[in-house]
């Protein structure tokens, strides 16, 4: 796509993988509309990158209202739209609810109230990219936490239906599913989190020039960590290889807290990315 005059919304701008995808997209001549729930953080990403700043939630309808609203207001119509807010509630079945519920909310129904409010303009003028942010996870597993791993499955399966359902009408969509990431989710996650995904982890500038290098290519999975693609077909083609590799990571993690240096070998089990 042509990123030059571009109007690019990102959400959860305000730091990390959002922040460096709103830097990289201005550098790339795009008017950016920056979007974090913590507005000291949107305001000085929206500076930097001589964008605009909206502070709000952006998985509830208000937000995405208000996103919306003010970003076709000082821009116009938005051409790229980066779901990209997420978090990371970690546990198992004995997660509370509410980490559950508000997984669900910001790593899935964001990106259905974005897109519900995106599509009817986007349908329209026949036009539209929109870009969420998913993660390894969505394809994979993270055996440390359940409330992420389903919610991103979900991220990922409406990402799909998007392309599916608006794929030849014009609609672009984009699925960017890294393991770690050198942020704060990533840094001030669990210890096994970092354990296990810090050695290999990318800088968010590194996934950003991934991400925005693929947008022309409109190709549906953007894997800024290539060796996904080799753990989703094991997953995909012997399960239960890959489920007996995942118990091994998990047992792992539970008793030693600490990384394995236990070679993966060439069918390796896919390590939890965040
Ligand atoms: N860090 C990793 O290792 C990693 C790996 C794979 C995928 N991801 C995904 O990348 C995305 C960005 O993660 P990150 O690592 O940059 O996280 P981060 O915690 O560093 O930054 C996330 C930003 O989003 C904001 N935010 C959270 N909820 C919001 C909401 N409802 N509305 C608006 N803003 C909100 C936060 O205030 C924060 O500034 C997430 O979807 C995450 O799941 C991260």
């Amino acid at each position: 796509m042509e990123l030059s005059e571009a109007v690019a919304v990102v959400t959860g701008g305000g730091a990390g993988i959002g922040a460096a995808l709103a830097r990289r997209l201005s550098r790339e001549g795009a008017r950016v509309v920056v979007n974090d729930l913590d507005k000291t953080r949107a305001t000085r990403i929206a500076r930097e990158v001589g964008g605009h700043a909206v502070a709000c939630d952006a998985s509830t309808d208000a937000g995405v209202d208000r996103l919306l609203s003010e970003a076709r207001g000082t821009y116009g119509e938005i051409d790229l739209f980066c779901a990209n807010a997420g978090v990371a509630r970690g546990g198992g079945a004995e997660a509370p609810d509410e980490a559950w519920a508000t997984s669900w909310e910001v790593n899935v129904m964001a990106h259905v109230r974005a897109a519900r409010a995106l599509l009817p303009a986007w349908l329209a003028r026949g036009r539209g990219h929109f870009l969420a942010t998913v993660s390894a996870a969505g394809l994979l597993s993270h055996v440390t936490a359940a409330p992420y791993a389903v919610s991103k499955h979900g991220t990922l399966a409406f990402a799909e239906w998007l392309s599916i359902v608006h794929g030849d009408q014009g609609i672009t969509v984009q699925a960017l599913c890294p393991q770690g990431v050198r942020t704060d989710m990533l840094l001030g996650g669990d210890d096994a989190g970092r354990a296990l995904l810090l050695d290999d982890a990318l800088t968010p500038e590194e996934v950003a020039d991934t991400a925005v290098g693929e947008l022309g290519s409109g190709r549906f999975l953007i894997l800024p960590h290539p060796e996904v693609a080799r753990y989703e077909l094991h997953r995909a083609t012997d399960r239960e290889r890959w489920l007996a590799g995942m118990r091994r990571i998990s047992e792992r993690v539970k008793s030693a807290g600490s990384k394995s240096t236990e070679s993966a070998g060439d069918h390796p089990p896919s390590p939890p990315p965040p």
